[in-house]
């Protein structure tokens, strides 16, 4: 079997924990490292010895020596180093978000279709294990068809941001794929229309432009209604993800405080007693076909999982979050920011296929 020549661009928290995890799926081989901190590099060149080192992404792509790249650098990157990838038929990870600003969406989406290369948009958030829990309801009909669906990505990531200098400043609803992945999932429909609003600096007051969290209430073309909350700066204790979807039938929440607990899962409903009853559903918070390689990575299996998805379809087969999918979690939350910007101005939301 020919192996997949693998590289990462930006060995940081995420590139150098997913090509530690590539090493444990045949199909991969880590051929490259390219990141342009010289002691990150350094780091890199002991943890993969004798692969090659790169501190220009394009050199590295123009090498010739490599089949497919992780792009795990800061947002700001993605799409102008996923365009330079695909242009060179060089298979694409690429993290989240699949872009930074909303100008970027039409080129990325053009150069995809003109590549012959996979590009596969790597929402982790979509491969909890409780995500598939409530497509399944949904699916087993106890769930119905859901109208109105909530998340909250809450995450005080000012230390975070000390080693990671692209968080400070980062308007929190540009990161909104962890929360619309999952619920854009079970609704199964593109978001339309958004207002949203930004609080202001009140927790550091260090930085007077920017907001301690965002809320963005969304609407598709059909009558649902999704409601955001994101916010960077705040004073909990941990970070916490919540994620609520109400359906004809049925209602489903998750919470899950990032504390290495596992999610609590409620599912409230009167289809199975014929009245109103909550009935605690235990899930794992990984994918529980992957028990052994709990923790790797800092997500575990759900790295596992994503990366033998990427290898699977370069090996041909349908890719399940392929831009497409990328561009419906990430624009929304870019709208919601010029949005913010024009005072709440509810504003179309604009896809490169619409
Ligand atoms: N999927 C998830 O759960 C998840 C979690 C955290 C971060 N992320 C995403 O992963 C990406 C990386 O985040 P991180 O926490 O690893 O950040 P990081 O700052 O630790 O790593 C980024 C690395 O990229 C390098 N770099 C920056 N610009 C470069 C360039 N032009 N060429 C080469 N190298 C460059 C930096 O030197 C750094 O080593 C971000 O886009 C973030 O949004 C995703």
């Amino acid at each position: 079997m020919k192996r997949i020549r693998l590289a990462t661009i930006g060995y940081g928290f995420r590139g150098a924990g997913l090509l530690a995890m590539a090493r444990s799926i045949p199909a991969f081989e880590p051929v490259a490292v390219c990141d342009d901190n010289t002691d990150i590099r350094a780091k890199a060149e002991k943890d993969f010895p004798g692969i090659a080192f790169f501190d220009d992404p394009d050199a590295m792509l123009a090498s010739g020596d490599v089949d497919a790249v992780l792009i795990e650098t800061p947002p700001m990157t993605h799409a102008r180093l996923a365009i330079a990838a695909l242009e060179k038929n060089i298979h694409v990870l690429s993290d989240v978000p699949a872009i930074h600003a909303i100008e970027e969406a039409r080129p990325l989406w053009e150069a995809a279709a003109a590549s012959k290369a996979v590009y596969m948009f790597g929402a982790t958030g979509n491969y909890f294990g409780f995500v598939q829990t409530c497509a399944d309801l949904k699916a087993k009909g106890l769930l119905g068809e859901p109208f109105y669906l909530e998340a909250d990505y809450v995450h005080d990531v000012r230390e975070f941001a000390k080693t990671t200098p692209w968080r400070i400043g980062y308007e929190p609803i540009r990161y909104c794929t962890h929360s619309l992945g999952p619920l854009l999932g079970w609704l199964g429909k593109e978001l339309s229309f958004v207002a949203c609003f930004g609080t202001g600096s009140h927790v550091a007051r260090d930085n007077p432009a920017g907001h301690d969290a965002m809320a963005a209430i969304f609407h598709a073309a059909t009558g649902e209604v999704v409601k955001l909350l994101v916010s960077f700066t705040n004073s909990r204790a941990f970070g916490q993800h919540r994620y609520v979807c109400h359906g004809t039938q049925g209602v489903f929440e998750c919470v899950w405080p990032l504390t290495g607990e596992k999610p609590k899962v409620t599912f409230s409903t009167r289809e199975v007693y014929g009245f109103e009853k909550t009935i605690e559903i235990a899930v794992a918070s990984d994918r529980p076909e992957f028990p052994t390689l709990e923790n790797v990575a800092g997500h575990g299996s759900l790295d596992y999982a994503m990366l033998r998805d990427f290898a699977a379809a370069i090996e041909g087969e349908p890719c399940r979050l392929g831009l497409k999918e990328g561009l419906r979690m990430t624009l929304p939350g870019l709208f919601a920011l010029q949005s913010a910007q024009h005072d709440g101005q509810l504003t179309e939301i604009r896809y490169p296929w619409s």
